[in-house]
């Protein structure tokens, strides 16, 4: 399902009544807000058999956007297959940082972008962009495809700037980059729903959290036009240190906190007018601390919901 403005959101049209039967499984199963998860599942199911099977598959633990196979995020419904991050509320307050900063036509790379929901958002919040987005899990490259083929995006397959057209050095507008920051020993703290349907490439930042950010960070001013911005949401402790990593970069962070969303974005620019590193010293950089493929490699969040 590609994304397409969500319904739940915008349509006027009452929401399908659920069987009270599913309300009382979902109940059961220990879903706190059974009642509208019910109503979802109703209006996404195709048959009584497919509900059937969605509500046996929520009961059984799986993420409900990965049951539905969407998630809404920033009034869009946006495809999530299975294993996929699942792109959280409080990711909204990056795209609205980045759309304030940005302009219709900007070149923006959405890194580490999952299904693409990052991307496809501030796209729609601009009303057009110079999409491109990158992943190194396969079924997240699969899913943004799906989700950014109509609105023109680029999607590639590789270790973060490795795949990234070299034409693209010294142009990008607006770097996306929800990494994962999670530190390693606090993975076994989230919620089963992250902890056990998501891919742990999507979760885990190393021992501090903020192994994935140091190499964004240290490829950052290569990628960068003079001015362009690096954003990044890392949890409140990890702030200072978050800090440091991107002023070593030669970037100037700004950090911007939503309370509502309990949100924090680190806002990183390459001061206009200064050359950008050269590519040897960047390929240097980014081997340091390289992480292999689905190792122990990414990081996120200080108590996102559901991870
Ligand atoms: C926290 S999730 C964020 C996904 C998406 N941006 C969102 O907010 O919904 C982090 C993503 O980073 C990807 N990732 C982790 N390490 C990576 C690496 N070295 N290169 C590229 N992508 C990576 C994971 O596969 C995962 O999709």
């Amino acid at each position: 399902m590609p994304v397409q403005p969500s319904p739940h959101i915008r349509s006027t049209s009452p929401p399908t009544a659920a069987p009270s039967a599913v309300v009382a499984t979902l109940r059961a199963a220990g879903c706190v807000f059974a009642e509208d998860e019910a109503e979802l599942l109703a209006a996404t199911a195709r048959t009584p058999a497919e509900l059937t099977a969605m509500v046996d598959r929520r009961a059984a633990g799986l993420p409900l956007e990965h049951v539905l196979g969407w998630a809404e995020f920033c009034g869009l419904r946006v495809a999530v297959d299975p294993g996929v991050f699942v792109p959280r509320r409080r990711t909204e307050f990056l795209v609205h940082r980045a759309a304030a900063l940005a302009r219709p036509g900007s070149v923006v790379v959405d890194l580490c972008c999952g299904s693409g929901a990052l991307g496809a958002a501030l796209d729609e919040a601009l009303g057009g962009v110079e999409l491109h987005a990158a992943d190194i899990d396969p079924a997240a490259v699969a899913c943004a495809r799906r989700n950014l083929a109509a609105l023109g995006g680029r999607v590639y397959r590789g270790d973060l700037y490795e795949p990234l057209p070299a034409a693209l050095r010294g142009r990008v507008d607006v770097l996306l980059a929800n990494v994962p920051y999670v530190p390693t020993g606090d993975i076994t703290l989230l919620p089963p729903e992250a902890r056990l349907h998501e891919a742990r490439v999507a979760l885990d930042g190393g021992a501090d959290g903020l192994a994935v950010l140091r190499r964004v960070a240290a490829g950052a001013p290569l990628w960068l036009a003079p001015g362009g911005r690096l954003l990044f949401e890392t949890s409140g402790r990890q702030v200072p240190s978050a800090v440091g990593i991107v002023t070593g970069a030669g970037l100037v962070p700004e950090v911007a906190v939503c309370e509502e969303l309990d949100a924090t974005v680190v806002v990183a620019t390459r001061p206009p007018g200064r050359p950008s590193v050269r590519a040897d010293r960047v390929d240097r950089a980014d081997r340091v601390g390289r992480v292999p493929p689905y190792g122990a490699g990414g990081a996120a969040s200080g108590g996102r919901p559901g991870g």
